[in-house]
């Protein structure tokens, strides 16, 4: 790698010098590499940026040296600046490569990545946040130093970035995917959609990352070990000036995807169901809007307007934990339904638990400072803390999960707890029939969620 690295410089060094054509070398210098999951954790989606259009998109890839190459003839996608993208396919499961990317108007440094397995019998270990700022990211060096020391398989920041990636032509956009290379050029980083991103229809989302699916990254899904994820937006309740057009086709697609995943196949595969989304549907901070509310409308939906919310679809469907940031907070959840505690027992409230445990993870650090708390400890909340940080989850097999919270102001781990259950099945409203045995179709729920959603034709 290393010579063939160095006979490449010493070839643009030389011989492309001469033959430039107005622009200097920096302008076609791949720039906010970052990574993504493909369809399968075996394709890995390389995506840069250069100020120039370049004639290819390359990365050069292999073990030691390198041994495969993968160019991407379609011209860079023209936004702002160029961006480019290449999906490295097959990939050899449980092996690390070294990769550069670029043309030969310019090659970027040298990154790695780790492949983990396909299959859903390892542990896999992720970080966990959102709401992080080109300025004020407190967590930025502490998850830096966890990836170089290879503490997790994807990166998951759950919408509300740089504030905001379009801010000045985009420029500040660019800061910000340039200072998490330090992160996203070596682990897939998995993102969601927050409500800083709305500018223009929430474009320079859309454009910069790469999740997999056809939405453009607002909802997709993704398997990673045990756990099957499901990321959406929120912000389709709030941004209606956008249309229902984008609310619809979520809403559709989450119940289809929720029911998928509940096949007997695929939950005794994959157990664990986590969904991540950006503004919470239970908050006990002190702001004045979201909190406060009990009909907050990604619970429970805002009927004048004709939107379903996601608690009780999310409940019917079995979901084990639901992650949202957007608080710059931290809080932990019991076992939660309609304002409804169901502790798997009192002694063992995680232990089997009756309904989805709620995680809010948006203190990893921006301008806007932290969210302070309102009151005492309501009944549903079993611990929150001000603290700038992140999560970690460790999903060490089918039947336990281990989540953390790291402070960043104290540097250390302030809550721990494990999700277990003794059976591969979901708390279902009708769960004390036997799950299996019911074909999915044949659940029953509530007229609240019927199919009958008027706005959605
Ligand atoms: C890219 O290709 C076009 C047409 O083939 C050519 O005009 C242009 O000079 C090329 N640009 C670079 C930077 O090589
Ligand atoms: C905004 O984008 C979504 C797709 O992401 C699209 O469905 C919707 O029609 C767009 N809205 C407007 C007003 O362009
Ligand atoms: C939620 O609880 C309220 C009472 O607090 C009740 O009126 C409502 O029907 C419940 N909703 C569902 C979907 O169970
Ligand atoms: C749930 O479990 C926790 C921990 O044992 C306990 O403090 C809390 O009171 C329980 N809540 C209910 C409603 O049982
Ligand atoms: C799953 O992990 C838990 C916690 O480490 C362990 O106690 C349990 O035995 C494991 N189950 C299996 C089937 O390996
Ligand atoms: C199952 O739950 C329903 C509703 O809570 C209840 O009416 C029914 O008796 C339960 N069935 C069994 C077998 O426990």
């Amino acid at each position: 790698m290393n010579l063939l690295f160095e006979i490449h410089l010493l070839f643009l060094l030389s011989a492309k010098k001469v033959s430039f054509v107005g622009a200097s070398l920096y302008e076609y210098q791949p720039e906010q590499m970052h990574l993504s999951f493909g369809e399968t954790v075996r394709d890995l989606v390389v995506t840069w940026t250069t100020n120039q259009r370049t004639n290819a998109s390359i990365c050069k890839y292999g073990r030691n040296a390198v041994e495969s190459t993968k160019v991407n003839t379609e011209s860079p996608r023209l936004f702002i600046k160029y961006i480019h993208r290449v999906t490295l396919k097959n990939l050899k499961e449980n092996t690390c490569y070294k990769y550069y990317c670029g043309s030969d108007l310019g090659w970027s440094r040298k990154y790695w990545f780790c492949v983990p397995q396909k299959n859903e019998n390892w542990s896999p270990s992720l970080a966990i946040y959102g709401d992080m700022g080109l300025t004020y990211a407190y967590s930025l060096p502490y998850l830096s130093d966890d990836v170089q020391n290879r503490m997790y398989n994807a990166v998951i920041h759950n919408g509300d970035f740089a504030y905001n990636l379009e801010s000045e032509d985009g420029e500040r956009g660019d800061l910000f995917m340039k200072q998490i290379e330090n992160i996203a050029a070596y682990v897939p980083y998995m993102v969601s959609v927050g409500n800083h991103e709305a500018a223009y229809n929430f474009s320079h989302y859309r454009k910069r990352f790469a999740m997999p699916g056809e939405s453009e990254g607002l909802y997709y899904s993704f398997n990673l070990g045990p756990v099957h994820f499901v990321a959406f937006s929120t912000e389709v309740y709030f941004y209606l000036q956008f249309g229902y057009e984008p609310y619809c086709n979520q809403y559709s697609w989450l119940e289809n995807e929720l029911r998928e995943s509940n096949r007997p196949e695929n939950r005794e595969n994959r157990p664990w169901l986590i969904t991540y989304g950006h503004r919470p549907m239970y908050c006990s901070n002190d702001n004045i809007n979201e909190c406060s509310i009990k009909e907050n409308v990604i619970r429970t939906g805002d009927p004048n307007k004709d939107l379903l919310g996601l608690e009780e679809l999310f409940y019917n469907y079995g979901v084990d934990v639901e992650i949202w940031s957007h608080e710059h907070s931290y809080e932990r959840s019991w076992p939660l339904y309609n304002y409804t505690v169901l502790n798997g027992s009192l002694t063992e409230p995680y232990r089997n638990p009756r309904a989805p445990v709620h995680i809010i993870t948006g203190a990893a650090g921006n301008i806007e400072s932290q969210d302070s708390f309102s009151g005492d400890l309501p009944e549903w909340s079993a611990f929150r803390s001000q603290d700038f940080g992140y999560t970690r989850l460790k999903a060490v097999n089918k039947s336990h999960m281990y989540f953390e919270q790291f402070s960043v102001d104290k540097e250390t781990v302030i809550d721990k707890f494990w999700i277990s259950k003794d059976r591969v099945e979901p708390y279902f409203k009708n769960a004390n029939q036997s799950y299996y045995s019911q074909s999915i179709d044949s659940i029953s729920y509530s007229n609240s969620f019927s199919k009958q959603n008027l706005v959605c034709t």
